[in-house]
């Protein structure tokens, strides 16, 4: 599987890619590895990454910030080394933390996470948020009081030395994450801009399908990539669960059992069928294991039709502690 070649029928369990704007291309489904490292066993996301290479799976979503990239990078390189994959093969997606925006910062900082991951490239990398924190060692700055320190962002200057990475080779495509239509068109708009955004990664499922941000980035040729695409981990202390668990939804379930499949399994055809990227978190390897299987079985347009109507507008992860930032995404209608 080239990091070009992608599938223009219906994709397989072998070959699930769909092209950027700058001619790579992304699988349609890859492993997310964010997990809240107080509480998750060291190797647990080394172990969750060997094991979906072997069910599969060939695209990772990682970041600096989860503090886990290195496991990712040790359990590709092993799998590497017994032969099972080339690093051709493998998709990594890696992003820049908010404290890391000032362009002097962008190259040594994607540096420090190739160091991380023994790599000599990425994929992808992508702005996490439009969100620029004082930098400093501290991965959430505050003051003495709690409040958080922010920094002036100038999202397109950090753009361009994100632009500046892809002409040194050090990354394959550029992207965003958590962006909304404004701070899209600012980079679209910049002038002199080198290359558009090849993704917006942000939250999508079916209580979230984000119909007028799709259609913007469907517009310029933006690929989006679905985070919590089955609903998060539900933990208090970063989710909102007032919304209902989605992998409890009774339209879900009904089309689930239709096809002998599990709530989690119809949420990511869902998506993948209407040519989002999805990036379910799991490191359980019968859930790994579950989530990739996906490819033998296709949603008709009414069940299609019956999810998107599941929309609420409403978001798990809602970054509420960063409200008063000058750049908060979230309080546009999109
Ligand atoms: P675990 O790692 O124990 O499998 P999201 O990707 O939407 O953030 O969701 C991740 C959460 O969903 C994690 O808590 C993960 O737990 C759980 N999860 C992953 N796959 C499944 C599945 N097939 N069924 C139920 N829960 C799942």
């Amino acid at each position: 599987m080239s990091s070009t070649k992608f599938t223009e029928v219906n994709p397989t369990a072998q070959n699930h890619r769909i092209p950027l704007n700058d001619g790579n291309s992304i699988p349609l489904i890859g492993l997310g590895t964010y997990s809240t490292l107080r509480t998750t066993p060291k190797d647990a996301c080394y172990n969750a990454v060997k094991v979906a290479i072997d069910v599969g799976y060939r695209h990772f979503d990682g970041a600096w910030v989860y503090g886990n990239e290195h496991e990712v990078g040790r359990a590709i390189q092993e799998k590497v080394a017994d032969g099972t994959v080339s690093r051709d093969d493998i998709y990594y997606c890696g992003k820049l933390w908010n404290t890391c925006h000032p362009p002097e910062m962008v190259r040594p900082t994607l540096e420090k996470s190739l160091g991380l991951l023994k790599f000599d490239y990425i994929d992808l990398y992508i702005i996490e948020l439009p969100l620029a924190f004082k930098p400093g060692d501290e991965i959430y700055p505050r003051d003495e009081n709690g409040k958080y320190l922010y920094h002036p962002t100038d999202l397109c200057a950090t753009w361009e030395a994100l632009e500046a990475c892809k002409d040194a080779g050090l990354v394959k495509s550029i992207g965003v994450s958590n962006f909304n239509r404004r701070q899209l068109e600012q980079i679209l708009n910049k002038s002199g801009l080198k290359y558009k955004p090849a993704v917006n990664q942000v939250e999508c499922h079916p209580y979230l399908t984000q119909p007028k941000l799709r259609e913007f980035c469907n517009l310029h040729g933006i690929v989006i990539v679905g985070y919590s695409p089955l609903g998060t981990c539900r933990d208090p202390l970063w989710v909102n669960t007032k919304i209902p668990s989605l992998l409890e939804d009774p339209v879900l379930n009904s089309v689930a059992a239709k096809y002998k499949k599990t709530s989690a399994q119809v949420a990511l055809r869902y998506q993948i069928q209407r040519k989002i990227v999805v990036i379910p978190k799991s490191f359980n390897s019968e859930r790994i294991k579950q989530n990739f299987e996906i490819f033998d079985f296709s949603l008709t347009d009414e069940e299609m039709k019956a999810i998107d109507a599941l929309n609420r507008n409403e978001r798990y992860v809602e970054l509420l502690i960063w409200k008063d930032h000058p750049e908060y995404p979230f309080s546009d209608d999109y």
